[in-house]
């Protein structure tokens, strides 16, 4: 069942590739054509070429010794209060404690990786290693909510698509829901929907019925399905009988959230339909995310900015503000409109100016409990969130690490107030749900050892490695704004602006920042970014190594004294992505003749061995994306191996690797967006063999032993 489907491929498409190998489609409808736009970032933050290590740490203790009059005030010291319901409302329900407690921690397993890699390709199909076996679990249109209607493309509802499987899916993330290992919960988010790929005979997108635009606020969003274990293997699939009391569909059209922490309730906040500033009506552009020690989904709304019009109008701080975020000023990229305003005017920033300031947050959602409101946390921070991972650090603060996926921008940290509670009661679930709600938020700035010998073109520096120290700049602490001139609450919804005022670090593009539960390092996908070194654009330095970065690069970072709640820490570069042929590209010093080429590195994961495990996102080296592994400790650190590939057109997100190391679930993001594709024309045939969809499947090996192993 595994042999792919190999036929001529209908579009190639060069003339509409962009950065990485992305179809101009993919822009249009995921980014909103970001690349097209000014870069965001337009801060003169000194570029860290000029700065040495030194500087910043010294920068960084005076500035905590600033601060440090304030520090414990308010610690709750794991005290937990009172809960507050997040909806504030009655019918609000109890929390559910989950049977099984492995969501921090999977099995142990062997670290060496023995699969033989997949060739780099370009089949329209899922290709797995010699003695692995795949299947799809799910894909756009299937039921998630029991009772959905059959997904009949021709005929598409808004009420129909709230209770099926969304588009797009990224994010992936499957809980154990049973102690024999036989039940789990698959979680996903739906980032954006590609309406030339959606509706038959799509007229263009000014011509689509409001219906048609309400389906596709329907098909964004995030997905809770119950899966159950087939015949003892690796293989996973829905539960489609009983009473599957999980199982939801979370929406950009109808779902309620509430708004937590200190901006919660802000006059940034509040519109007409919303005066307590409290309340929001669904998510956005859902892209990567975590699952947190106590069993809950952080998922992160990423280019909000798309869905958005009106903003032309704006001048003054509100314009700077909507230029930050990239929400068009000029209206000079209308097609990359959605259009939603047709549908509902709290997209359209002339009559809701504070709508798009209610997304862009890390959200929370408990799926362990059916029916709870899911929350967006203030706390930390409002960027264009790629996700958002958490560990608990030695006192007990939960440590979340986050991403801003723009050119040019910068690297987060938020750290709680209060202290994990390791109970298994629900007074400590309780408690542990209110950890994101109040901390300290941070933004990094990293300082070079050799700054001097950066020239762009990714050559070794002469101490041999890509490496320096950092400082962690309090943005917000203690409920208190760190950052001369705003206010905590704008530093809380401009967070960009606080960190170009704090000069944090410009990188290239910050996905999925997450850290190794193994070793406590944290894993940071910088994606790609071809502005690097461009005209008028901060130069290559010792941490963005490359001019023009096509391929992207890993960035790992050791908190000093392995305390992730400390402001000092120490990063190297561990992987230069490329053709491992390009001089440009290094693999922890591991024999680049027998490493896969890579590039684009987006989402991470890792393994019960603490093996890195890497989904690209546009390979520029021609071929399709993957999934590819590497162990990072050991006589095999560097050895990094392509694991599987996705069809054509496709990205490769999730990914996944199951508590017991058996499955490796990805997300089949846009297979066949290809220029001039359509229903009728599709580029790819995955995974039906009709028109595309995009769908999770699973990975894993036939005998049943670990995968990788
Ligand atoms: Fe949705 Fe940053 O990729
Ligand atoms: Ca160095
Ligand atoms: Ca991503």
């Amino acid at each position: 069942m595994s042999e792919p489907v190999r036929r001529p491929l209908p579009f190639i498409g060069t003339a509409q590739v962009r950065h990485g190998a992305r179809d101009r489609m993919t822009c249009l409808y995921r980014c909103g054509n970001a690349c097209d736009h000014p870069v965001p970032n337009r801060s003169a933050n000194e570029y860290l070429g000029d700065l040495v290590a030194g500087e910043v740490s010294r920068r960084g203790v005076m500035r905590g010794a600033l601060v440090v009059g304030l520090a414990g005030a308010g610690v709750a010291a794991g005290a937990a209060p009172a809960f507050a319901s997040p909806a504030g409302a009655a019918s609000e329900p109890d929390v559910v404690v989950p049977e099984v407690d492995t969501f921090a921690s999977k099995a142990p397993a062997p670290s060496q990786l023995t699969f033989k890699a997949v060739t780099p390709n370009q089949v329209d199909g899922i290709v797995v290693p010699n003695g692995y076996d795949h299947a799809v679990v799910i894909k756009w249109g299937d039921e998630v909510v029991p009772g959905a209607p059959r997904f009949n493309v021709a005929k598409q509802t808004a009420a129909a698509q709230s209770k099926q499987f969304g588009y797009n899916n990224d994010f992936v993330a499957v809980l154990p829901l049973d102690r024999r290992g036989e039940r789990a919960l698959l979680v996903v988010n739906h980032e954006y929907t590609n309406e030339d790929l959606m509706f038959p005979g799509f007229p263009g997108i000014d011509a689509l019925s409001v219906e048609q635009l309400r389906v596709a606020m329907a098909a964004h969003g995030m997905s809770v399905v119950e899966l159950e274990r087939v015949g003892g293997s690796g293989r996973w699939t829905p539960v489609t009988r009983g009473s599957r009391r999980y199982n939801r569909r979370i929406t950009a059209l109808e779902t309620r959230f509430k708004l937590t922490g200190p901006a919660a309730g802000s006059a940034l906040l509040k519109t007409a339909a919303d005066p307590g500033g409290k309340d929001v009506i669904g998510t956005l552009n859902n892209c990567a995310g975590g699952v947190t020690p106590w069993g809950t989904i952080l998922s992160g709304e990423e280019n909000f900015n798309q869905y958005f019009v009106g903003a032309e109008t704006s001048t003054g701080a509100a314009k700077d503000r909507f230029n930050r975020y990239g929400i068009d000023t000029t209206n000079r990229y209308p097609s990359g409109s959605r259009k939603w305003d047709r549908a509902d005017a709290r997209f359209d920033l002339t009559k809701n100016p504070n709508e798009a300031n209610r997304f862009g947050w890390v959200v929370e959602i408990d799926p362990f409990t059916p029916g709870s409101t899911p929350r967006k946390h203030t706390a930390l921070g409002r960027v264009k969130h790629e996700g958002a991972n958490v560990i608990i650090a030695k006192s007990g603060k939960a440590v979340a690490y986050m991403g801003d996926d723009e050119r040019f921008d910068y690297l987060y940290k938020f750290v709680s107030d209060k202290k994990f509670d390791s109970g298994k009661s629900h007074f400590a679930r309780r408690h542990n749900l209110t950890l994101l709600e109040s901390g300290t938020l941070y933004v990094a700035k990293l300082g070079f050892t050799s700054a001097g010998e950066i020239d762009g073109s990714g050559k070794l520096p002469s101490d041999g490695a890509f490496n320096g120290t950092g400082t962690w700049i309090p943005l917000v602490k203690n409920g208190k704004s760190q950052v001369p001139g705003m206010t905590t609450e704008e530093v809380l919804v401009f967070t960009r602006l606080a960190g170009d005022a704090v000069g944090a670090t410009k990188m290239d593009r910050p996905e999925d920042v997450e850290p190794n539960p193994k070793s406590g390092k944290i894993y940071v996908a910088l994606t790609n970014n071809t502005q690097r070194g461009s005209s008028g654009k901060a130069p290559a330095d010792e941490a963005n190594p490359r001019t023009n970065n096509r391929h992207g690069h890993i960035l790992e970072i050791t908190e000093n004294g392995g305390d992730h709640t400390g402001e000092a820490f120490t990063w190297t570069i561990p992987i230069v992505c490329g053709d491992p042929k390009d001089p440009a590209t290094y693999f922890m010093g591991y024999d680049k003749n027998l490493v896969s080429p890579i590039s684009c590195p987006d989402n991470v994961a890792f393994d019960g061995a603490g093996n890195l495990w890497i989904s690209t996102d546009g390979n520029a080296l021609g071929t399709n994306d993957g999934l590819f592994a590497v162990p990072l400790e050991g006589p095999e650190k560097g050895h990094l191996k392509q694991f599987l590939t996705v069809p054509y057109g496709a990205e490769t997100c999730g990914p996944w690797i199951h508590a017991d190391n058996k499955s490796a679930f990805v997300a089949v993001q846009h297979p066949g967006e290809i220029t001039g594709a359509s229903i009728e024309k599709p580029a790819s045939n995955w995974p039906d063999g009709d028109f595309a969809k995009p769908g999770v499947a699973v990975a894993w090996r036939v005998d049943g032993r670990s995968i990788g192993v």
